[in-house]
């Protein structure tokens, strides 16, 4: 069982189960926060489901790709952290990830 804690734009937090094969997108979205738009349904090419996520987990994510760090850079609110959560498969390794949903741009 793969948990994680998401922080909401109001600083709310709440602790999400993950199934199998879900992404971080996903998850999010499952949970009910309807603030990750994720308009593009998770194709890399909107940039709204962007997250940050916590420094002890951001090694243990898999390799950000050229792609995925161009929609970022369109962001104001792009920090070290900053991934797209559709790009981001949740793994067992992630159990007690916290994840923070970007401001809106
Ligand atoms: S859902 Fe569109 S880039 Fe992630």
């Amino acid at each position: 069982m793969t948990t994680i804690n998401v922080i909401s734009r109001d600083g709310s937090t709440k602790a999400v189960t993950a199934e199998p094969g879900q992404s971080l997108m996903e998850l999010i979205r499952d949970a009910g926060f309807d603030e990750l738009l994720a308009m593009c349904g998770g194709c890399c090419s909107c940039a709204t489901c962007h997250v940050i996520v916590d420094d002890a987990y951001a090694a243990k994510l898999p390799e950000i790709s050229e792609d995925e760090s161009d929609l970022l850079d369109g962001s104001e609110h792009r920090v070290e952290n900053s991934r797209l959560s559709c790009q981001v498969a949740v793994t067992p390794e992630l159990d007690g990830m916290t994840v923070t949903i970007a401001e809106e741009d």
